[in-house]
């Protein structure tokens, strides 16, 4: 009897010496990588959804998010995802032979990515900086999205007339702009537009909702669709029969 008690002592001294220094509960450490990475899903689907207006950078928590969302494979695949939709959209318009039946393409992180740059800025933790960017766009070194170079070359190729339509200034980044789209095999388009003096300063929204209107109203043509990375791109008048948004956690424009 007083060995099984040595023995039930023995055991409960090991076993208080056994119990974790530390005073922390065991699960915290992960749970607050759940609500982290819980955060910042809620966070990029507000982004998404255009539920958060006019936010200027990325939460510096949401950095390794956004980077792996962008390089990790599922921004590609989001693409792919949203452009099988497109091209059954695209099968249903019947093309007219009066070419007037067009499509709206955005420039930057819709047609030629800005990935390359963005990853210096932290992915886009980091302000807007405005003579950076131009001194990367002057590069003319912006890849071709595969994604949308396919659905620009089924839309040629079905006989829409493919506007390509930027907030890029016109008069220092217009030959730019242009060696980039060509280099990277943007070939067939009915004009790229960008953005002239008589609309410097405007907001993306007003100035591409000008566009558009003179495309519909002044030239007869019909958009059947419109593509971009902002909701800026998509939003105003004549926005054509069907708008579509890519995915951009990296930044936003008004
Ligand atoms: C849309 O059209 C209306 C009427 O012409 C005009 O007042 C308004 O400013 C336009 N909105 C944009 C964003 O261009
Ligand atoms: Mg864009």
């Amino acid at each position: 009897m007083r060995q099984r008690i040595w023995e039930a002592l023995v055991f409960l001294l090991l076993a208080m010496l056994s119990k974790p220094v530390s005073t922390r509960p065991h699960w915290r450490p992960s749970e607050a990588h759940d609500s982290a990475a819980s955060y910042c899903l809620s966070w990029r689907l507000a982004v998404e959804a255009n539920d958060i207006y006019a936010w200027r950078t990325v939460p510096t928590q949401c950095l390794k998010h956004v980077e792996n969302y962008m390089t990790g494979g599922q921004y590609e695949r989001d693409l792919n995802f949203i452009m099988e939709h497109i091209t059954d959209y695209i099968d249903t318009v019947e093309v007219s032979d009066d070419g007037l039946d067009a499509w709206i393409l955005d420039v930057d992180d819709t047609c030629i990515s800005n990935l390359i740059y963005y990853r210096g800025k932290r992915f886009g933790c980091d302000p807007y900086d405005p003579d950076g960017f131009k001194r990367w766009a002057l590069r003319g070194g912006c890849p071709a999205i595969p994604a949308v170079l396919r659905l620009f070359n089924k839309l040629v190729g079905r006989g829409f007339k493919v506007f390509l339509v930027t907030g890029r200034d016109e008069a220092t980044l217009g030959q730019a702009t242009l060696d980039n789209l060509q280099n990277q095999g943007f070939i067939g388009y009915q004009s790229l537009i960008l953005r002239s003096m008589a609309y410097k300063g405007q907001s993306a929204v007003k100035y591409k909702s000008e566009i558009r209107s003179q495309l519909e109203e002044g030239e007869g043509y019909r958009i059947w669709g419109n593509v971009g990375d902002q909701w800026s791109d998509l939003q105003g008048n004549c926005t054509g029969n069907r708008a579509f948004k890519l995915p951009n956690p990296m930044y936003f424009v008004p």
